[in-house]
C-alpha cells in the first residue's frame, strides 16, 4: 500500500495550519489537542470521534481539529456569512442544493449544510486532489468584490462558499464534506458521530 498520498495530504495539512497560524486572517487555529478528552492516537487514527470546545470561538473564526487524520474545522459564521450564502446566484454552484449525498450526512442537506446554521463543522480538504482550501473572508485573497468569503484553494483555483459548496468553472467537482458530527452542549460538538436518530 503506497502512504504517499496519506503522507502528502498530511504534510500539506501542517503547511497548511501552520501558514494559517503565521497569517493574520486567519485566527483560533489552535487545535485543541486536550489530553484529557482525546482518545489515545491509536484510537483516534483508527476513527474514534473528537470532542470539540466550541465556547470560545468568536463569530467568523475558525478552529481546526484532526480526525481520521484529516483536518476538520469548525467555522462559526456570522449573521452576515448567513445572508449572503442565499445571495450567491444558483447557476454559480454546482451543487447548490447538496444533491451528491456523499458530500454531507442527511442532517446538514440543508441551506448552511450544517446542523446550526451558526457553526460550520466541515472536512478541510479540497475535493479535486487534496489541497487544504484557505479560509478567505470577503475583501481578501483578492477574489474580486463579488466574493462573498469562504474557501479558496491555492492548489489550482478551486472556491468554495461559507458551506463549502463548490463554485461552477473550477476543478473541484463537488462540494466539500461535512463530516458526521453531533452536539453534546452549546459549547461542545463530536465529530465522528451521528446524533442520535440522524438517518447516516
Ligand atoms: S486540489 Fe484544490 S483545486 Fe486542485
Amino acid at each position: 500500500m503506497s502512504t504517499e498520498g496519506v503522507n502528502t495530504s498530511r504534510r500539506r495539512f501542517l503547511i497548511a495550519a501552520t501558514s494559517a497560524v503565521g497569517g493574520a486572517g486567519v485566527v483560533f487555529t489552535a487545535i485543541p489537542f486536550v489530553a484529557s478528552m482525546q482518545p489515545s492516537a491509536k484510537a483516534q487514527a483508527a476513527g474514534a470521534p473528537v470532542e470539540v470546545d466550541i465556547s470560545k470561538l468568536e463569530p467568523g473564526q475558525m478552529m481546526t481539529v484532526e480526525w481520521r487524520g484529516q483536518p476538520v474545522w469548525v467555522v462559526r459564521r456570522t449573521p452576515d456569512n448567513l445572508a449572503d450564502l442565499k445571495k450567491i446566484p444558483a447557476d454559480q454552484l454546482r451543487d447548490v442544493n447538496s444533491e451528491v449525498i456523499s458530500q454531507q450526512p442527511p442532517y446538514a442537506k440543508n441551506e448552511t449544510r450544517a446542523i446550526k446554521p451558526e457553526y460550520l463543522v466541515m472536512v478541510g480538504i479540497c475535493t479535486h486532489l487534496g489541497c487544504s482550501p484557505t479560509y478567505t473572508k470577503i475583501g481578501e485573497g483578492g477574489l474580486g468584490a463579488d466574493w462573498k468569503g469562504g474557501f479558496f484553494c491555492p492548489c489550482h483555483g478551486s472556491r468554495f462558499d461559507m458551506a463549502g459548496r463548490v463554485y461552477t468553472g473550477v476543478p473541484a467537482p463537488t462540494n466539500m464534506v461535512i463530516p458526521p458530527h453531533k452536539y453534546l452542549s452549546d459549547s461542545r460538538v463530536l465529530v465522528g458521530v451521528d446524533p442520535e436518530g440522524a438517518k447516516a
